[in-house]
This record gives C-alpha cells, sequence and structure tokens, in this order.
C-alpha cells in the first residue's frame, strides 16, 4: 500500500459531528446580524498582494511573514486572503458602494495565515467578519459590540470580557509613537529579542507582548491614553458612556493595540480565559482611513471579526453535545415488500418536514437497530411484513426505555411531530 497523504499543517478537516455546531453558530450568527439590517456579502478567496500591504500594513507580521503569497501563471503576485476587511473595502471601492453611503455588511469564511500552528491557532481558519461604512459617531461601534453581546446571548455564551481602547488619530498615534520608541531605546538593554526587532517598525506591538519578563517595562511605559487628541477622546468618552446606558461591561486596555495597522480610534477585543493562549475570540475597531488608503473617497468606517474555531471550541466546552442535525426518526425495513413501500414512506414523512434517515441494504433487525442507534435519531421505525398488512409501524423511542408502540400510518407524522416536540397536536 502506498503512503497516505495527510491534510497540510495547521489545516483541518470539519468532520460532521463539529460541523453540526459550526452550523448552529451559523445561523443564529444570521438571524442576529440581519436583526440590525446587516447584509452578506460574498468576496474572492484570492486578492492581489498589494492589497494587503496597503491596508494591514508592510511592517506587520501578517504581511512580512504569515501570507501565502504566489505568482500565478501570469505572472501576477497573489495571496489567498489573511483576512476579510480589505477585500470588502475593495469590492466597496470597485463597485462603487461606499461613497455617500450607509453600508452594513457580514460575511463569512476561511481565511490563511502562515502562523505556527497550536490549539486555537490554525493556517486556514474561519472568520463571521461585519463591516459598517458611511457612520462617524461612537452610536455605531455601540452598535457592533451590542451585536455581539446578542450573539453571545442567543448562544448561551458564558465566560467573555470586553476589552477596549482608542488608538487616536494617526497623527495623535505619531506623536505617541515617537515618545514610545524614545522610552524604550532607552531601555533596550531590557528588551526581549522579538522587541527589538519591534522597536524601530512597529515598536506599539510591544506593548502587546505576552513575555512576562518585558511586563516591567510595558507597565512603565508612556499611555497611550495620555496622548489621544481631543476629538478621540470625546468619541471614546461618549462609547464607554452608551455602553453604561446599555449595561455592558468593559475593562479599558490601554495595551490593546492590535496586529494590523489600519485601526483609528476604537478597538476592541472579545476575550476569554477558558482557551489557553489563544484568548481572543473576537476582534475589531474603527479603521476610518481605510476607504481612503485603498484609493476611494474618504468614508468611515468599523467593523469586527469573530473566530469560528475558538467560538466553536468555547461553546464545545461549555456544552458537550448539540443535539441539532440527528433525524428524528431511522426507518427500519424488514423483508423486500418493506423495501418498497419504506421509501415511499420515507418520502411522505419529509414533505412533512421531519429528518428521516432510511436503512439502505438489507439486514437483520438487530443490524438495523444498531445503525439506528448510531444515527442518533430519537425514534426507530419498524415496518415488515405484519406492519404491512396493518398499514402500521412498529415505534422503537431510542433513548427512552425499550418503550415500543404500534402507530397507524395515517397518523404517524402526527405522532411523530408530537412527540419529538415539534408541534403539539391541535
Ligand atoms: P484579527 O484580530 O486578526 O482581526 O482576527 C479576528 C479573530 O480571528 C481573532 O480574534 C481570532 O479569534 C481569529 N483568528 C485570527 N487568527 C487566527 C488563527 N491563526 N487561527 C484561528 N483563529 C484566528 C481581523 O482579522 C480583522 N479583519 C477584524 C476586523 C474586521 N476589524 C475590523 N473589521
Amino acid at each position: 500500500m502506498s503512503k497516505a497523504i495527510q491534510a497540510v499543517r495547521g489545516m483541518n478537516d470539519l468532520l460532521p459531528e463539529t460541523v453540526e455546531r459550526w452550523q448552529l453558530v451559523e445561523a443564529t450568527a444570521r438571524d442576529v446580524l440581519h436583526a440590525y439590517g446587516y447584509r452578506e456579502i460574498r468576496l474572492p478567496l484570492l486578492e492581489k498582494s498589494e492589497l494587503f500591504a496597503r491596508s494591514i500594513g508592510s511592517q506587520t507580521d501578517i504581511v512580512e511573514k504569515e501570507m501565502y503569497s504566489f505568482e500565478d501563471r501570469n505572472g501576477d503576485n497573489l495571496t489567498l486572503r489573511p483576512e476579510g476587511t480589505a477585500g470588502c473595502v475593495r469590492a466597496g471601492i470597485e463597485n462603487g458602494f461606499l461613497h455617500n453611503q450607509i453600508q452594513r455588511l457580514w460575511y463569512a469564511g476561511p481565511m490563511f495565515r502562515h502562523e505556527r500552528p497550536q490549539k486555537g491557532r490554525y493556517r486556514q481558519f474561519h472568520q463571521i467578519g461585519v463591516e459598517a461604512f458611511g457612520i462617524d459617531t461612537p452610536d455605531l461601534d455601540a452598535e457592533l459590540i451590542l451585536m455581539c453581546v446578542r450573539l453571545w446571548k442567543s448562544l448561551g455564551l458564558e465566560g467573555l470580557t470586553l476589552e477596549l481602547n482608542s488608538l487616536g488619530t494617526p497623527e495623535s498615534r505619531a506623536t505617541y509613537r515617537a515618545k514610545l520608541t524614545r522610552f524604550l531605546k532607552a531601555r533596550r538593554d531590557q528588551l526581549d529579542e522579538d522587541s527589538l526587532r519591534r522597536l524601530e517598525k512597529n515598536p506599539m506591538r510591544i506593548l502587546d507582548s505576552k513575555n512576562p519578563a518585558m511586563q516591567p517595562v510595558i507597565a512603565e511605559a508612556p499611555n497611550l491614553h495620555d496622548h489621544l487628541d481631543e476629538d478621540s477622546r470625546t468619541h471614546f468618552d461618549r462609547l464607554g458612556e452608551y455602553l453604561k446606558e446599555s449595561g455592558v461591561a468593559y475593562r479599558i486596555n490601554p495595551r490593546l493595540v492590535r496586529g494590523l495597522d489600519y485601526y483609528t480610534r476604537t478597538v476592541f477585543e472579545w476575550t476569554t480565559d477558558r482557551l489557553g493562549a489563544q484568548s481572543a475570540v473576537c476582534a475589531g475597531g474603527r479603521f476610518d482611513g481605510l476607504v481612503e488608503q485603498l484609493g476611494g473617497r474618504p468614508a468611515p468606517a468599523a467593523g469586527f471579526a469573530i473566530g469560528m474555531e475558538r467560538l466553536v471550541e468555547l461553546l464545545a466546552r461549555q456544552s458537550p453535545s448539540p443535539s441539532s442535525g440527528a433525524p428524528e426518526a431511522y426507518l427500519v425495513l424488514l423483508g423486500e415488500s418493506a423495501g418498497k413501500h419504506g421509501l415511499r414512506l420515507a418520502e411522505c414523512l419529509r414533505n412533512a418536514g421531519l429528518r428521516i434517515e432510511c436503512h439502505c441494504g438489507g439486514g437483520g433487525l438487530k443490524a438495523q437497530l444498531k445503525r439506528a442507534d448510531r444515527s442518533r435519531a430519537r425514534f426507530a421505525l419498524m415496518l415488515g411484513d405484519e406492519e404491512l398488512q396493518d398499514n402500521t409501524v412498529t415505534v422503537k423511542d431510542m433513548r427512552g426505555k425499550d418503550v415500543q408502540v404500534s402507530v397507524h400510518q395515517d397518523v404517524l407524522i402526527d405522532f411523530l411531530n408530537e412527540r419529538t416536540g415539534r408541534r403539539v397536536k391541535t
């Protein structure tokens, strides 16, 4: 036998058991997003590499080290998207739906980053992303956060903390950055290797370091909040008021700087202490300058993206088995006549909206019931010669205590609806 080929490192198969939970999250997210008037947009997985250098920033870890870039057969330099914001802005400019307009959009799908894979960090991962354009006031920032809160509540998700910060305008940030660089250079001997590398190119990311040895220097470093411009400070304060008004708890984290360069003013992350090192489940903020930076006419914007793998993992830890997706009944067919009649009966039940798995391939009662059990169906519906004659089926409750009843086929749909709680008989 030749050697089996394995998946690319950091890229996972999502098996049916896992997919059920993903579908639940996706369906819930879709309902929540639609409730706020957001509309779905579908974007290419491949974009010109230049798009990401010009938006995420050429000096960031993502663009410097993590992109899957290649030359295609025409010699064009392309990149598998590492995130969705840049592509969404590109599409907005190209299709002319940003200028002087308010747009509320969302997207979902895979993203690619060549990071070191570990639990919660993958090379192909999935996001549900949200971007809103044309509104520069902090009520939009609050709306985005409230939407997250509603989603967590709808999913019954616990243990998420909202961290907030403001990065100010590019101008106020430049002043701060210069001051921070001077401070850090004076303490060069206390910086770790990673921070030394970042010192010239991206000093603010040093504040994000998780290295315990770096914490004393970081604690002493000048505070970004003391350098915010007046408008950004007002914007941030008003966002805080909206959140308080809505009863949303948050923690101001002046060290929250984000790893993408396009942010201005508000940035936020939803974090958890239940997933180890990869604690951010959802992150985003304002990017008021990005549309112009990518060649469009200026338009304010803000958004966020949820990391699906992390969200699903958090849900799985909370409640180990989602019940959605399992068939309501498994049809056991004994004998040739039952086989013929069974396919028709299964279609009838499905017409009534029931999920039915129909046995195929023959076999005895015991073997078929084993399959019924594995299907996770609540009921096994048994059809043999006797039942055919009486126009009944024998119904076995697979999750009850061996309860078995004979039900006439004319009332089978009502019976199943009632027992599965799909619809109460009137
Ligand atoms: P990001 O912080 O790079 O932001 O990613 C958002 C979320 O995606 C993270 O909080 C995390 O849950 C998940 N994530 C990121 N990288 C990985 C990975 N390698 N493996 C698993 N999950 C990961 C953005 O991508 C921005 N585009 C968000 C945004 C939208 N800002 C404004 N609009």
